[in-house]
Protein backbone atom coordinates (compact mmCIF):
# COMPACT_ATOMS: atom_id res chain seq x y z
CA UNK A 1 0.00 0.00 0.00
CA UNK A 2 1.32 3.24 -1.11
CA UNK A 3 -1.59 5.80 -0.19
CA UNK A 4 -0.45 9.11 -1.42
CA UNK A 5 -2.16 12.36 -0.94
CA UNK A 6 -3.88 13.91 -4.19
CA UNK A 7 -6.06 16.93 -3.19
CA UNK A 8 -8.13 18.06 -0.55
CA UNK A 9 -12.25 18.17 -0.50
CA UNK A 10 -12.23 21.90 -1.34
CA UNK A 11 -10.35 21.10 -5.04
CA UNK A 12 -13.04 18.90 -5.30
CA UNK A 13 -16.76 19.55 -4.69
CA UNK A 14 -19.30 17.10 -4.69
CA UNK A 15 -20.65 16.55 -8.29
CA UNK A 16 -17.13 17.11 -9.48
CA UNK A 17 -14.25 15.07 -10.63
CA UNK A 18 -10.68 15.73 -11.37
CA UNK A 19 -7.64 13.90 -13.00
CA UNK A 20 -4.67 13.41 -10.92
CA UNK A 21 -1.00 12.29 -11.41
CA UNK A 22 -0.35 9.77 -7.82
CA UNK A 23 3.07 8.43 -7.69
CA UNK A 24 2.97 8.17 -11.81
CA UNK A 25 -0.14 7.17 -12.70
CA UNK A 26 -3.07 9.24 -13.67
CA UNK A 27 -6.02 8.51 -11.85
CA UNK A 28 -9.56 10.26 -11.77
CA UNK A 29 -11.00 11.25 -8.79
CA UNK A 30 -14.87 11.97 -8.43
CA UNK A 31 -16.66 13.28 -5.66
CA UNK A 32 -20.20 11.46 -5.37
CA UNK A 33 -23.27 11.78 -3.41
CA UNK A 34 -23.02 11.17 0.17
CA UNK A 35 -19.67 12.20 0.31
CA UNK A 36 -18.56 8.92 -1.11
CA UNK A 37 -14.96 9.77 -2.85
CA UNK A 38 -14.07 7.37 -5.95
CA UNK A 39 -10.23 7.20 -7.35
CA UNK A 40 -10.17 4.98 -10.88
CA UNK A 41 -8.55 4.98 -14.25
CA UNK A 42 -8.27 7.71 -16.25
CA UNK A 43 -9.03 6.54 -20.01
CA UNK A 44 -12.10 4.63 -20.60
CA UNK A 45 -12.07 0.75 -20.50
CA UNK A 46 -13.26 0.79 -24.08
CA UNK A 47 -10.94 2.84 -26.50
CA UNK A 48 -8.92 4.69 -24.01
CA UNK A 49 -10.89 8.04 -23.99
CA UNK A 50 -10.01 10.31 -21.19
CA UNK A 51 -13.08 9.64 -18.47
CA UNK A 52 -12.72 13.42 -17.30
CA UNK A 53 -14.18 14.43 -20.45
CA UNK A 54 -17.85 12.84 -20.06
CA UNK A 55 -20.52 13.19 -17.68
CA UNK A 56 -20.92 12.47 -14.37
CA UNK A 57 -24.62 12.48 -13.30
CA UNK A 58 -25.34 11.53 -9.89
CA UNK A 59 -22.84 8.49 -9.46
CA UNK A 60 -23.03 7.57 -12.91
CA UNK A 61 -20.29 8.17 -15.61
CA UNK A 62 -20.80 8.50 -18.80
CA UNK A 63 -18.28 8.54 -21.45
CA UNK A 64 -18.27 11.44 -23.88
CA UNK A 65 -17.30 8.87 -26.93
CA UNK A 66 -19.87 6.29 -27.14
CA UNK A 67 -22.14 6.47 -24.16
CA UNK A 68 -20.69 3.67 -21.71
CA UNK A 69 -22.14 4.20 -18.71
CA UNK A 70 -20.25 3.20 -14.85
CA UNK A 71 -21.72 3.16 -11.51
CA UNK A 72 -18.93 5.04 -9.72
CA UNK A 73 -20.23 3.63 -6.52
CA UNK A 74 -18.98 0.35 -7.53
CA UNK A 75 -16.84 0.91 -10.59
CA UNK A 76 -18.67 -1.86 -12.69
CA UNK A 77 -20.15 -1.05 -15.41
CA UNK A 78 -24.04 -0.25 -16.43
CA UNK A 79 -24.19 0.06 -19.66
CA UNK A 80 -22.63 -2.33 -20.76
CA UNK A 81 -22.80 -4.27 -17.60
CA UNK A 82 -19.48 -6.78 -18.42
CA UNK A 83 -17.33 -3.40 -18.03
CA UNK A 84 -15.63 -2.56 -15.27
CA UNK A 85 -13.47 0.37 -14.02
CA UNK A 86 -10.39 0.55 -11.38
CA UNK A 87 -11.37 0.69 -8.15
CA UNK A 88 -7.96 2.53 -6.24
CA UNK A 89 -8.15 2.31 -2.54
CA UNK A 90 -9.01 6.32 -1.60
CA UNK A 91 -9.17 7.68 1.90
CA UNK A 92 -10.28 10.50 3.82
CA UNK A 93 -8.30 11.94 6.02
CA UNK A 94 -9.99 15.27 7.71
CA UNK A 95 -10.47 17.08 4.44
CA UNK A 96 -7.39 15.56 2.77
CA UNK A 97 -8.20 12.75 -0.61
CA UNK A 98 -5.41 10.19 -0.27
CA UNK A 99 -5.24 7.22 -3.04
CA UNK A 100 -3.42 4.24 -3.23
CA UNK A 101 -2.65 3.96 -7.09
CA UNK A 102 -0.79 0.59 -6.84
CA UNK A 103 -4.48 -0.81 -5.31
CA UNK A 104 -5.41 -1.96 -8.15
CA UNK A 105 -4.94 -1.53 -12.32
CA UNK A 106 -6.87 -0.14 -15.38
CA UNK A 107 -9.13 -1.91 -16.74
CA UNK A 108 -10.39 -2.93 -20.18
CA UNK A 109 -12.98 -4.28 -22.13
CA UNK A 110 -15.01 -4.92 -25.78
CA UNK A 111 -18.35 -3.85 -26.67
S1 LIG B 1 -14.33 5.06 -25.64
FE1 LIG B 1 -15.59 5.21 -23.87
S2 LIG B 1 -17.39 4.24 -24.50
FE2 LIG B 1 -16.09 3.99 -26.21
Amino acid sequence: MAFARVCSLDDLWEGDMGVFEVNGTEVLVAHLEEGIVRATQAYCPHQRVALVEGDLDRNTLICSQHLWEFDLVTCRGINPDHAELANYPTEIRGDEVFVDPEGDSPKTARP
